[in-house]
């Protein structure tokens, strides 16, 4: 939010809003936000929250030079067709508007996703094909901002290893489902004790606490004026 700026009276797409607890934060600044993201239920709770919001996938946005700025935190690793949703905030923009976000980047979970693939392959299901993360180096996505006519201001990566409120089990069941779910159900639990049991000498500490192994990617760029 500090690196996007916002000024009172801007308005602006935060793209998968999720909950909406930062377009609210935008909302409360005085902007005029507007929130999308691809699931009605994290919808459903931004607009119990009184927000401006609507499912769309973030890979076919379809606005039209309508906003001061695009926002985005942690929701871009999950859009694995990047220059669609370049494409798609380019197109939103006006001329000299913004993009700014934070995303996963190259080396995020690192850990945790090797982990996650290796108990897949002892299962013969193919990792590559369920792995719903994309994770860029900042040449890969400063590249393809750059290849769409955005000014990159900045793009760089930020390691930030993470303290868990749960085991690492916890984090599982909320951003690994695409990993369990080509599973039987009854599988799933020994599935997750196995991955678990796997990173717990590299992420839980000798008290028991887990930290997940985050690494940020972090840009601004501008659509030029013209
Ligand atoms: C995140 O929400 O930041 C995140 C989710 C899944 C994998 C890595 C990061």
């Amino acid at each position: 939010v500090d690196l996007l700026a916002p000024k009172p009276g801007e308005r602006i797409l935060d793209l998968g809003c999720g909950d909406g607890a930062l377009t609210a934060k935008l909302a409360a600044m005085g902007c005029d936000v507007v929130g999308v993201d691809g699931s009605a239920e994290q919808i459903g709770a931004a607009r119990a929250l009184g927000l401006n919001a609507r499912v769309v996938d973030g890979q076919a946005l379809d606005f039209d030079g309508e906003f001061d700025a695009v926002f985005s935190n942690a929701a871009l690793h999950w859009m694995k067709d990047a220059d669609a949703v370049i494409d798609g905030v380019w197109r939103a923009l006006r001329s000299g508007g913004r993009f700014v976000g934070e995303l996963g980047g190259f080396g995020c979970v690192d850990r945790i996703r090797t982990a996650l693939h290796a108990a897949l392959v002892r299962r013969s299901v193919d990792p590559v094909r369920v792995d719903p993360w994309y994770f860029p180096t900042p040449e890969d996505y400063g590249g393809r901002l750059a290849a769409r006519g955005f000014v990159v201001r900045s793009c760089e990566l930020i390691p930030r290893p993470t303290p868990l409120p749960t085991d690492v089990t916890g984090w599982l069941e909320v951003f690994a489902v695409a990993f369990t779910s080509p599973l039987p159900p009854t599988d799933r639990a020994p599935f997750l004790a196995e991955v678990q049991d796997a990173l717990r000498p590299a992420l839980c500490d000798a008290d028991g606490r887990w930290t997940a192994d985050y690494v940020r990617l972090r840009f601004a760029a501008e659509r030029p004026c013209g």
